[in-house]
């Protein structure tokens, strides 16, 4: 499917079906109301009515806001794929343009590497017709890089656990170095061995993959800022020997959505062209079971060097990014710091499966990110670290325990205990974003459909965008 931008004089208008937005307040004046009306269309949000004679696809929305024209994009996309048109066209003024290619690009996403009889589509192209050109091509052309590195992201995460291991994991990410001009270095067990990373090497220990540290950097002249991101890349967990029982295993694919993501935006942001230095880190393991797991009660010494009480080897994410988030503070002095990971099922429980939560100390970093998430139509909340939430984590043998030892506040205690790896002069450039809601979904919602969604992407390239 080919998204074009063209202008109202060069579109032919034949074979092709014209998609139109309207509010409920605008049908009586609609220039087909009285088909519209015969039909019982109430321009609702998110519903449709095709007048097939006409060539014309009616799309409800509730009020012209952003957030309403990227859903009715994504709704009226799922339905033009199935339909016999070969192209369509729509509108669009610089007011809407990135909220149209965001709902056509994401809505109509589809994950069909794994299916062997694919049904063809006729929908070919889309036609984004304006009265000027020069005024939306940047608008347009960044809209699209966006998207596509949020599908790019998709894709990744979509791949099952045993074509994507943490080895398969590192060849993507040179991959992407290759297309992208990014530098890339990649720690296999012996390096990271060498950097003492011996949290991260314990979780990945039962694998028959070897653990990955994967650095890649987007270095232009002169940059701005230094922007370090981090992304728990579980290829898989099983949850280790606090085995995950049989249902909850089922996705676990998705626990690398962090590192996915990180990649995503390294990617978008190396094709905008921004002037910011990025770096990615990936702590790409696989937590599975066997004679040489680590297990409950094992006591592993971080990279940092603080030691770590062991009590549930599912809380395994935690450990992998004790000792990225150090890796990645020591090898750079960057001005934000930004952990991706599908940490803790309790943020779902707080927070619902549609909403990323923020956590750390400096509250206008976190204004900052919430600015650019409602921007970017991604919903983000904060959650707030206290003292007492901390002492959960106290451990009686070692430095700190893996888990909390009261069963709340399980997301906050999660980013509390990573907190603990932050560096005293970082702690207010660097915040932590749970994804274990958003970024996996199994009923479409918004712009989503099944599988990952690419959490993270959007409100991360809207934030490095507005960055002076
Ligand atoms: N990867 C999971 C968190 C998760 C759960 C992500 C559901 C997406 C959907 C994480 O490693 C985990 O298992 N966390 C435990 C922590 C607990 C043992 C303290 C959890 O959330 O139950
Ligand atoms: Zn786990
Ligand atoms: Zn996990």
């Amino acid at each position: 499917m080919n998204i074009k931008l063209i202008t109202e004089k060069a579109y032919n208008a034949k074979n092709n079906v014209s998609v139109e937005f309207v509010m409920p307040q605008n049908l009586g004046t609609h220039r087909y109301y009285k088909l519209l009306n015969k039909s019982g269309f109430k321009a609702k949000q998110d519903t449709l009515c095709s007048l097939y004679e006409k060539n014309i696809l009616v799309c409800g929305i509730e009020e012209s806001s952003a957030d309403n024209i990227r859903s009715a994009a994504a709704t009226a996309i799922k339905s033009l794929k199935t339909s016999n048109y070969k192209s369509a066209s729509i509108a669009v003024e610089k007011s809407n343009i990135k909220a149209v290619v965001e709902g056509l690009v994401l809505g109509g996403y589809e994950f069909n590497k794994y299916k062997t009889k694919n049904e063809k589509q006729k929908l070919k192209n889309i036609y984004l017709t304006c009265k000027d050109i020069a005024e939306l091509k940047d608008a347009f052309e960044e809209a699209v890089i966006i998207a596509d590195a949020t599908c790019y992201t998709r894709d990744i995460v979509n791949i099952a656990p045993d074509d994507l291991n943490p080895p398969t994991f590192a060849k993507l990410a040179k991959k992407l170095a290759r297309e992208n001009s990014l530098e890339c270095t990649v720690l296999g067990h012996k390096e990271l061995k060498k950097e003492r990373c011996e949290a991260m090497l314990a979780v990945g220990r039962a694998s028959c993959h070897d653990t990955k540290l994967i650095h890649l950097a987007y270095k232009p002249k002169n940059p701005k800022k230094i922007i370090s991101l981090v992304g728990k890349g579980l290829t898989y967990d099983s949850g280790g020997l606090s085995l995950k029982p049989a249902t909850s295993m089922v996705t676990m694919k998705m626990d690398k959505a962090g590192a996915c993501a990180v990649l995503g935006i390294i990617k978008a942001v190396s094709e905008l062209k921004l002037n910011i230095e990025v770096h990615a880190f990936v702590g790409a393991v696989e937590n599975m079971i066997g004679g040489n797991a680590y297990k409950p009660d094992d006591v592993l010494t971080s990279r940092k060097g603080d030691t770590i009480e062991v009590r549930n080897t599912d809380a395994e994410g935690r450990l992998v990014l004790a000792d990225v988030l150090d890796y990645a503070q020591e090898k750079v002095q960057a001005d934000y710091l930004f952990d991706f990971a599908t940490l803790t099922g309790a943020c779902m429980v707080a927070l619902g499966q549609y909403t990323t939560g923020v956590m750390g100390h400096s509250n206008r970093l976190r204004h900052d990110i919430s600015k650019a998430s409602g921007r970017a139509g991604e919903l983000t909340a904060s959650l707030p670290f206290n003292k007492y939430l901390k002492k959960q984590l106290k451990s009686e043998i070692a430095d700190i325990c893996n888990i909390s030892n009261k069963p709340y506040g399980g997301a906050i205690t999660a980013g509390l205990f990573l907190d603990n790896f932050i560096k005293e002069e970082n702690k207010d450039k660097w915040l932590h974003f749970d994804i274990a809601g958003s970024a996996y979904t199994e009923s479409p919602w918004d712009v989503n459909v099944y599988g990952g969604t690419g959490a993270g992407v959007r409100f991360m390239s809207e934030f490095l965008k507005s960055i002076k």
